[in-house]
């Protein structure tokens, strides 16, 4: 999230990035780290499609493709 915001792209949130709105959630693709235990729970309880991951809790040590639905 830190890093789109930081390219200009807008995202969604109404937390501020503290991992509690999933309003950030978007598609990603690439090398992003696997989701923590509060990232699941946050996946599993808005029924996120496989793809999707909420993007303030996503580190992404490489290169990594994101769309939102939004966009
Ligand atoms: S910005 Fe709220 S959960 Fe990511």
């Amino acid at each position: 999230m830190d890093r789109l915001m930081e390219a200009g792209l807008p995202v969604a949130s109404s937390c501020g990035g503290d991992g509690v709105c999933t309003k950030c959630r978007l598609f990603v693709s690439g090398t992003a780290s696997a989701p923590s235990q509060h990232e699941s729970f946050l996946l599993k309880k808005i029924q996120a499609a496989p793809q999707e991951r909420i993007s303030c809790q996503v580190i992404g040590p490489g290169d990594i493709e994101v769309d939102a639905r939004y966009w």
